[in-house]
């Protein structure tokens, strides 16, 4: 073997360990930077020795070529369903059935999380990911091998510690996205105007059957094995959790932690109540239980109809839905002037809080539901989703249909939908209050400058009392300004102008964002920062500057090109300088992520070697964001001695909680771990 050849198998074994421990041990070892420069290194290596590049190269994640639809791919055996019960009265209907079934033999099960995503079914052969295909009608489905590869937790290598698995051998399991993955794209959806998911679930499976493979290695998605193909003879397991085993033993990724073992159909009640209890605090979405009969000589006896095994079933959680009615439609307007049309209900709990208000996204969404004002209409809300309309259940006599308004509801500017194709319509009126309250929202948002405390409510004052005409008059307030507005009292209005005064200092990438130059969001930002390190020199850029940027392309160019264009635009770049924005992305935030990178981090109990406020500064050094409440939006809960109630409400959260000890270490892997 060359010693190129043999180099770059020595850094794919590292990455592929690399993977491993971050997405099926959830232990990472190295830094998203480390990981990085390994993946570079090895990408370097393979472009400069071509005949090194083998097909299960972790290269060749990222994505290869956009096809124009997928093949079909027969599976070895069916890809059943399961059959659903809903109530514990039917839970104990199914279980004494398969009792009965059993003749009174002890009974196992095997209690697993149901994940909301979407099934995929993997082959290996001698080793190596062969395909991986949807489930489709269950006899045939569509082969995403390349967009399954992009997925860093399925292994392209299966091998137990040492040795490569040299059968075939299939797994199916469930391909899903994180809550917070899923809001992460859809807000990057929103920043290039694209249409955003529903929910986890059509995210995962809208991003898994994405025509390019390169668009689904962005979206993150996860996968948890839940169930065995055709199994080789060689490999003898004699009950489901013993195939879990194996599939852990092939390092294969399975959420077992989750997995636990009942005999009596009470536990598995029991078991039932407790995810349902938690299901809200978990960072991924399940939609009830999957209860299966441990023994395969069980599963065997037991058999299945058409469509789904009479050895297993899925025991659903409750979906908050309700009904009400929609009394009337408001249009909000955007900070592009996009126009959405509101559904103001008669307000109901739904999932534990009240809703009055629902959108119902665009006009198309409106035809597609049939709704009309007055109609009875199944509402819901699951876990953090937004609300959404489901259906109409019943249809008013007097039911007035819903209709893209001619005017604008905030200036009466023209409303028009640009293009035909196009699903929005907009407001056209550049100067229109609404569009400029949400384009201050923005400005002032977390991704943006994070000025907190500066809400909606305060957003309409500052703007209604013409105290804020464009987003450089915020650097221009006074404490006496605020204090004219009701919303203000002296404390408050302190905080806003420090949070104001702190915005000033915020990196390039998020002053970008901030500006909402349509189509640049947080990736594009921090390529944009990284290349050009100041907004004087990004201005300067021409189309043929920006569009060769492989990140770009002309669009996006264009886009940013016609922002610096605009004269309201330079003149607003003037008043931010003079006000002292910083306009440059600081050195160390250059090519550089850290463990903190973007993450909020909150501090509970007494530190050793540091001050709290040292070690929130070393936080905000690392690029992060110390935060003083806790929040299922916390990234990592840092505990010192003596904690508050902080560590109990984290835990139940399932916000990652770090000791001094692992924050400093994992500080230091950022580049600067001193005090
Ligand atoms: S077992 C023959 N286990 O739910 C049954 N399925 O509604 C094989 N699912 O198509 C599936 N979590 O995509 C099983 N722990 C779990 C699951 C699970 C989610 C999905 C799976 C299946 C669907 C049925």
């Amino acid at each position: 073997m060359s010693s190129f050849r043999k180099e770059a198998e020595q850094i794919r074994r590292k990455i592929e360990e690399h993977n491993y421990s971050y997405y099926v041990l959830n232990q990472p070892t190295i830094t998203d930077k480390e990981f990085d420069d390994l993946l570079k290194k090895l990408q370097t290596l393979e472009k400069e020795h071509p005949e090194c590049v083998t097909p299960d190269s972790p290269t060749q994640r990222v994505g290869g070529k956009a096809v124009s639809s997928f093949a079909p791919r027969s599976h070895s055996v069916p890809m059943l369903s399961l059959e659903n019960v809903y109530t514990e009265e039917e839970f104990r209907a199914w279980w004494e059935r398969a009792q009965k079934n059993l003749e009174s033999e002890p009974i196992e099960a095997v209690v697993e999380p149901k994940m909301d995503g979407v099934s995929l079914a993997l082959v290996y052969e001698k080793g190596r990911l062969l395909s991986a295909a949807t489930r489709g009608d269950g006899a045939v489905g569509e082969d995403v091998t390349a967009n399954a590869r992009t997925i860093r937790s399925i292994p392209l290598n299966l091998r137990t510690q040492n040795e490569i698995v040299s059968d075939r051998f299939e797994c199916r399991g469930e391909v899903y996205i994180l809550k917070s993955d899923f809001e992460k794209t859809n807000r990057r959806l929103i920043q290039q105007e694209d249409k955003t998911f529903v929910n986890p679930r059509n995210a995962a499976s809208g991003s898994l059957r994405q025509k390019d493979p390169s668009v689904t290695a962005g979206r993150n998605l996860r996968f948890s094995v839940h169930s065995m193909g055709s199994m080789p003879s060689q490999i003898k397991i004699e009950t489901h959790s013993q195939f879990i085993e194996t599939c852990k033993k092939y390092r294969l990724p399975v959420l077992n932690q989750s997995i636990s073992i009942c005999s009596t159909e009470e536990e598995v009640v029991q078991i039932y109540r407790h995810w349902n209890k938690i299901r809200e605090s978990l960072p991924y979405e399940i939609d009830g239980i999957v209860v299966k009969i441990n023994s395969l000589r069980q599963q065997q006896i037991l058999g299945q109809t058409a469509k789904s095994p009479r050895w297993a079933v899925a025991f659903k959680f409750m979906a908050h839905q309700v009904q009400t009615k929609v009394r009337a439609v408001e249009f909000s307007v955007g900070r592009t002037g996009v126009v959405t049309p509101v559904a103001k209900v008669n307000p109901v709990e739904c999932g534990g809080v009240t809703i009055s208000s629902i959108s119902l996204h665009n006009f198309d969404e409106v035809e597609r539901l049939g709704v009309e004002i007055e109609d009875q209409v199944l509402i819901e809300r699951a876990g953090d989703v937004i609300p959404k309309v489901v259906r109409v259940v019943t249809r008013s006599k007097s039911g007035r249909k819903i209709v893209p308004p001619k005017k604008c509801p905030s200036c009466e500017g023209e409303v028009i939908r640009e293009k035909e194709e196009e699903v929005a319509y907009r407001c056209v009126n550049p100067s229109c209050p609404a569009q400029f309250e949400r384009a201050l929202l923005h400005f002032a948002s977390r991704d943006g400058m994070d000025v907190q405390g500066l809400g909606e409510s305060a957003a309409q004052q500052l703007i209604q009392k013409n105290l804020v005409r464009d987003f450089s008059d915020l650097y221009r307030l006074k404490k006496e300004n605020l204090l004219g507005c009701d919303l203000f009292a002296d404390k408050k209005a302190e905080n806003l102008l420090r949070q104001i005064e702190i915005s000033k200092s915020k990196p390039l990438a998020k002053l970008l964002i901030a500006l909402g130059i349509r189509h640049v969001g947080e990736k594009i930002a921090q390529v944009l920062a990284e290349r050009f390190e100041s907004l004087e020199s990004l201005q300067k850029k021409t189309l043929e500057d920006l569009t060769p940027i492989p990140e770009l392309g002309p669009i996006i160019a264009n886009s940013i090109v016609q922002f610096f264009a605009q004269k309201s635009n330079i003149t607003l770049i003037k008043k931010l300088k003079e006000s002292g924005v910083n306009f440059k992305q600081p050195e160390h935030l250059l090519g550089q992520t850290t463990p903190f990178s973007q993450k909020s981090v909150l501090f509970t109990g007494e530190l050793k070697r540091a001050t709290r406020s040292q070690a929130q500064e070393m936080v905000r050094q690392l690029g992060g964001n110390p935060v003083s409440s806790i929040s299922k939006k916390t990234d990592f809960l840092v505990c010192g001695e003596n904690p508050g109630s902080k560590l109990e409400k984290a835990r139940h959260l399932g916000v990652q909680v770090l000791n001094e000890d692992e924050f400093i270490q994992m500080a230091g892997e950022g580049g600067r771990g001193t005090i």
